[in-house]
Order: structure tokens, then sequence, then C-alpha cells
């Protein structure tokens, strides 16, 4: 059996604040990165430790194309950039992205500490593609004034829901996770009657309770998120979504981050909303709510990200054993756009 190793903090204890880091790394980068992944456990012990109360916790992704560059293939098996949805009315866009920092706290001060060790070290090997920073606002609510995270598992089933499984044993115990930033029309959201904005999202605002099935619309959010397989086998993702913001820009946004072991779980999350189901039935809540980012990166153990050469060996026999034709030769996706781990519907 191959040992599962110890995940990243990617079940963190609830934070009030969040800085979401995504970063480019410039051609000739890569030994920086493969120098600093080592070190960031210790980073970020160093930075947590002058406030062990605050809880600072950072998970590093790393995406499909960085993943070529640093270890070349095999990758992951649900490790791909992130696919671009076009719906008949809206658009999930995929930006670029080799590496996500999640940094986590109940104070800002610890995040922006070690994002700036981080980006100390990359210095004139990366950029800061997107940076944003989120606070907890009341009630655990986003902007749009619903109660976020209510229905994310935790304890066991949220292990279940984000970790990589032993059928990709060498990067069993690892997860996913799926980034996107959302800035929401606040006006024409505000201009909504409480009701239909329930409508929209499948869930009462104030209370937080969710609608009966029979009054939830099919295009609500809640509706197109839940995924239940014919023999009632029901698929989840940990989210932790954080609400950021800028008065004076007139910018209100929910960043969305999403943890899963399956890539396919969270993908059919992302078609119901933007391509519908059934296709043109899109996410009620899209209409007040735009993605201007997207991104998807693995997730690797702690063990990894200090030495990935037994995992890597691992992954490499277990190709030459038992040879998959996804991903193809270079590590490209696959001819047909798939995963080739089954299918939900
Ligand atoms: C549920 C907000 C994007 C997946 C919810 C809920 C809210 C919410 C308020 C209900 C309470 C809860 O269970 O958390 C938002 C906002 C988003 C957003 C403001 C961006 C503008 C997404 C995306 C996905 C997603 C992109 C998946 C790719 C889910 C899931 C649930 C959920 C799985 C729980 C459904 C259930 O089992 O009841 N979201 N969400 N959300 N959302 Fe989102």
């Amino acid at each position: 059996m191959p040992q599962q190793g110890q995940p990243q903090d990617v079940l963190a204890p609830p934070a009030t604040a969040a800085i979401f880091l995504v970063v480019t790394v410039r051609p000739g980068g890569e030994d920086t990165v493969r120098g600093l992944l080592p070190d960031i456990a210790g980073l970020t012990r160093a930075v947590g430790f002058r406030s062990p109360e605050d809880g600072l916790s950072c998970v590093t992704g790393i995406g499909a194309h960085l993943w070529d560059r640093l270890y070349g293939p095999p990758r992951p098996a649900g490790l791909h950039p992130f696919r671009t949805l076009a719906g008949a009315v809206h658009t999930a866009v995929s930006t670029p992205g080799d590496l996500l920092f999640h940094l986590r706290a109940r104070r800002p001060d610890l995040c922006f500490e070690l994002a700036r060790q981080l980006m100390t070290r990359l210095a004139g090997h990366a950029d800061v593609a997107d940076e944003v920073h989120g606070f907890r606002y009341f009630d655990e609510r986003d902007l749009l004034g619903f109660v976020d995270g209510t229905e994310s598992p935790s304890g066991p089933d949220g292990v279940v829901a984000v970790t990589i499984g032993d059928d990709d044993p060498a990067f069993a115990g690892g997860s996913y996770v799926v980034v996107q930033k959302y800035l929401h029309d606040m006006r024409g959201w505000n201009a909504l009657p409480v009701e239909a904005q329930e409508l929209a999202m499948g869930r009462r605002k104030l209370s937080d309770i969710e609608l009966p099935d029979a009054a939830k619309p099919p295009n609500s959010h809640v509706a197109l998120n839940t995924i239940v397989d014919p023999d009632g086998t029901q698929h989840q993702i940990v989210r932790d979504n954080m609400p950021f913001g800028s008065i004076g820009a007139d910018e209100f946004g929910t960043y969305f981050i999403g943890y899963v072991g399956r890539v396919d779980v969270i993908e059919r999350m992302l078609e119901n909303m933007f391509i519908g189901d059934p296709p043109g039935n899109h996410d009620r809540i899209l209409d007040f709510s735009t993605a201007v980012t997207g991104g998807l990166f693995f997730v690797p153990t702690a063990d990894f990200l200090d030495d990935p050469s037994p995992r890597l060996a691992l992954a490499s026999a277990t190709a030459a054993a038992e040879p998959d034709p996804q991903p193809p030769p270079g590590g490209g996706p696959a001819a047909d756009g798939s995963l080739g781990i089954g299918s939900l519907r």
C-alpha cells in the first residue's frame, strides 16, 4: 500500500483573513521554485509562531504547465490547465497561474507577512498574476448577503471530499483546488426582491435554511451544485470562499476556492453552473456574478513539498507498469479532453 503522507493544511480551521496569491513563474525560475517548496513549511512556522493562537496556514498548489516544467510527465491524473467553459450566456474563463498560495489566519498581518516572505524568495523569477485579500464578513456571509459555506463538509466527510485516493497511488493524499475570482453586480442584485434572491441561491437569506425541493428552482445555485449519483451517493467539495472588495473602485467580489479529491466532481459543478443542466439552464447567480479568473492546481502532500523524489519515482514506475493513455506523452490533456476517470452523468 502506498503511504498517503501528511496533507497540507487544506482543512485548516475557520480563518477570518486570507490572501489568495496566484503566481506565474518566469522561464528559468524552476530551480528557485524547487528550492522554495521544501522551505514553505518552515517559513509558515517562522511567521506563524510569532502569534500561534492566530492559526496561520499556507496551502501551495502547482499548475499543470509548471508541473511539466518542474517534473515532466506523468502528471497527477486530474491535473490539467483549467478548462474554459463557454455557456450560451456566461463563460468560466481560464487565466494564467503556475503557483497558488492560499494563506489563512485570524489576523491579516500574518498572511501579509508570509506572502511577502514567499515573494521575496521568488523575486526576479516569478510575478504575481492575481492577489486578493479576503475578509470574513458578518455571520459568514458573502457580499450578496447569504451565509456561505454551510454545506461545505468538515471532519471525516471533508477528508473524503478533498483527498486523492489510491487510484492515483503516487499522488494519493493530495488534493486538487479550483479558484475563481467573481465580481458582483451589486446594483442589479440589490434591485431584486429578497424572495427572488432566495430563489437564485436556493436558501433563505436571513435564516440560511435551504428551500424545500419543491420550491427550489432548477437554476438555483444550490440545485445545480448538488451532485448525486443515480445510486444516491453525493459528491462534495470543501469550500472556503472569502469576500473581498474596494469601495473606491466599486468592486465587490467573492473569491471562490474549492478543494476536491476528484477533479471531475468540481468540473461537473462548473459545467452545471456555466453550461447549465440541462444546457441552457445556467446558474442564476451568474447573472449577477462574473468570473474574471479561473485556475486549477494540484495540492501535493507535505512530504512531496519536502522531497518529491519518492513519489515521482513511484509515479514513473506506475505509469511504466500500467500504460495509461491519459495524459499522453508530453503530458498534455487527453485528445478527447476528458479526464478518463469516469463520468458522473
Ligand atoms: C453553496 C455562494 C460559487 C459550489 C453555496 C451557498 C452560497 C454560495 C451562499 C449556500 C450555502 C452553503 O452551503 O455554502 C457562492 C458564491 C459564489 C459561489 C457567492 C461565487 C460568486 C460556487 C462555485 C462552485 C460552488 C464556482 C463550484 C464549482 C457550491 C456547492 C454548494 C454551494 C457545492 C453546496 C450545495 C449543497 O450541497 O447544498 N454557494 N458560491 N459555488 N456552492 Fe457556491
